[in-house]
């Protein structure tokens, strides 16, 4: 049985279109300056009409397994943490699993706000070690863009959409995920909350008038919770691994604000090089904030073999967590041959049609199914 859980691919995906704090200018009572000085947010990007949560993350996923050279049919598992799901139900993981044609892997959802990701990474990483499954795909993809009211000042400026994913996979050598530290307080549920479209208030007339239906948040009080929560959150996860402050080299929070970011440094007593940032460009993208500013540290080279990175965020729930990762090296992989590279190019047309077939098999199934019924009633009559 394997004893530790590596990421051995990261991928993220950015809509196109760029939504800058001038042009929400004109949009709601705000101001450039005030957007910058109070959050350290530049601009966000926003999903097209078209896109969904899943496409973000099928886009993100796909660059991952890319990376770790893994074909989706050898993924045992599909974590998608959202709080901007294609529909209640079913998971958005589905849809990703059948996009991707993960045809073997299980796939669920985790509603865990901003920390989703954080929760995600500890739950895969438990399983690769119990032994459930070997290859996991963890995404965290938002397009919260849908869910915000874009009359409401104090939350439309904040937050933006994007998705980012991350292959782990089992292995014996010492390293990846070494510890997670997780944590909710479910008595703060109502700081941060779309109050209308569940079971507890579901939808009508009503509810659409008063704009239930999109984000409300307690931002103050949301970034008390955030600036001590962030620094305790990281104690937390280095004792349960024995390790120091000095002994990391790399933190990822949440991007939600510069403000909390800096803060959390502070308290931490982290110089501004070793806080990754990149909030400015993105805004907030809950649950898909994490991945996405782990993928462009690797990208820019802040993250080397041997180094330890702490991830971690806070979000509705309220909840909270932190991962301990020590970066491994990831193995040389052999350059594909022309065959395999044609096949590659080949997985996700086929997983199309593949999702097609099964599509129209169930409608002919159904069809065929109320054939033979109709006959065994006539039959069944002409006797
Ligand atoms: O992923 C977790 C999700 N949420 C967060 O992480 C958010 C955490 N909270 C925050 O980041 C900050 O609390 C905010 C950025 C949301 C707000 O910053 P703040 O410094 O706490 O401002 P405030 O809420 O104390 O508001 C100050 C003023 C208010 O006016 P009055 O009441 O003092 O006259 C607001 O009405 O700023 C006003 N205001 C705005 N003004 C211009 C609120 N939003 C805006 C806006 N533009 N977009």
């Amino acid at each position: 049985m394997a004893r530790y859980a590596h990421i051995v691919g990261w991928g993220k995906y950015l809509p196109e279109r760029v939504l800058t704090n001038g042009e929400l200018e004109k949009l709601v009572n705000t101001s450039d300056d005030w957007i910058q000085t109070r959050t350290g947010i530049l601009q966000r990007h926003i999903a097209d009409p078209k896109e969904t949560t899943s496409a973000l993350a099928v886009k993100a996923g796909r660059q991952a397994l890319q990376v770790a050279g893994l074909s989706p049919r050898r993924l045992e598992l599909i974590i998608v943490a959202t709080i901007s799901p294609d529909h209640i139900f079913p998971a958005t993981a589905c849809w990703v699993q059948d996009a991707l044609g993960a045809s073997h892997a299980v796939a669920f959802d985790l509603n865990a706000g901003c920390s989703g990701f954080v929760y995600a990474l500890d739950v895969a990483r438990h399983l690769i070690v119990a032994g459930a499954y070997k290859n996991v795909l963890v995404v965290g993809a938002e397009v919260m863009s849908r869910f915000l009211d874009w009359e409401d000042r104090s939350t439309c400026v904040l937050f933006g959409d994007g998705a980012g994913a991350v292959v782990l996979a089992a292995s014996n050598a010492p390293g990846g995920v070494l510890a997670c530290s997780l944590g909710a307080d479910g008595s703060g549920g109502n700081m941060l909350l779309i109050p209308a479209g569940g079971s507890r208030l579901p939808a009508n007339e009503e509810t659409l008038a008063r704009r239930q239906h999109f984000v409300k948040m307690n931002g103050r009080e949301v970034y008390r919770f955030a600036t001590h929560i962030l620094p305790r959150s990281t104690r937390e996860v280095l004792g349960k691994a024995g390790l120091e402050l000095e002994d990391v080299e790399l933190l990822i929070p949440h991007q939600a604000n510069q403000r909390i970011t800096l803060s959390a440094a502070k308290s931490l007593g982290f110089g501004e090089e070793r806080v990754f940032s990149n909030v400015s460009r993105y805004g907030n993208t809950s649950a898909a904030s994490i991945p996405i500013a782990l993928c462009e540290a690797i990208e820019e080279g802040k993250v080397k073999p041997g180094d330890h990175i702490v991830l971690v965020g806070f979000g509705a729930g309220l909840t909270w967590g932190a991962a301990l990762l020590q970066w491994s090296e990831v193995p040389l992989r052999a350059k594909p041959s022309p065959a395999r590279r044609t096949l590659a190019r080949l997985i996700y047309p086929w997983a199309n049609l593949r999702s097609g077939l099964l599509r129209l098999y169930r409608r002919l199934d159904a069809i065929w199914c109320a054939l033979v019924k109709r006959l065994a009633q006539l039959i069944g009559k002409a006797r």
